[in-house]
């Protein structure tokens, strides 16, 4: 299985990974088909996603996958923010291999099932 060479710099340095100080929500999700599961963090401010983080169990496209969410997240409005796909973060990581296409997932529904229950709180 080839990775990119982008999977492969999120998956060896991940972005933003860690618990944030005071977060105003946090959300988990996994994906029962493998197991693999990550909790978001997320702080906003005048509806910018203000910071955002994440911990992460699960493989090298999982945790990349994640990495690529929150930095496509970060700065974003709440709006921006829940329209990121499976798909802009399959391509900003520049390609999955086929098998690990719905790793990419993983990402993106945390993200919006996060900013989900955000708004439902506020
Ligand atoms: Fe489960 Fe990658 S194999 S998210």
């Amino acid at each position: 299985m080839e990775y990119s060479e982008k999977v492969m710099e999120h998956f060896m340095c991940p972005q933003n990974c860690g618990r944030i100080s005071n977060p105003d929500v946090s959300f988990a999700y996994g994906d029962p088909s493998c197991g693999d599961a990550v909790i978001f963090f997320m702080r906003v401010k005048d509806n910018i996603i203000e910071d955002i983080s994440y911990l992460v169990y699960g493989c090298c496209a999982a945790v990349a996958s994640a990495s690529m969410g929150s930095v496509l997240a970060k700065g974003k409005s709440l709006e921006e923010a829940l329209t990121i796909t499976d798909e802009q973060i399959e391509q900003a990581l520049e390609g999955l291999p086929e098998n690990k296409k719905h790793c990419s997932n993983l990402g993106a529904s945390a993200i919006k099932g996060m900013i989900g229950k955000y708004l439902a709180i506020n």
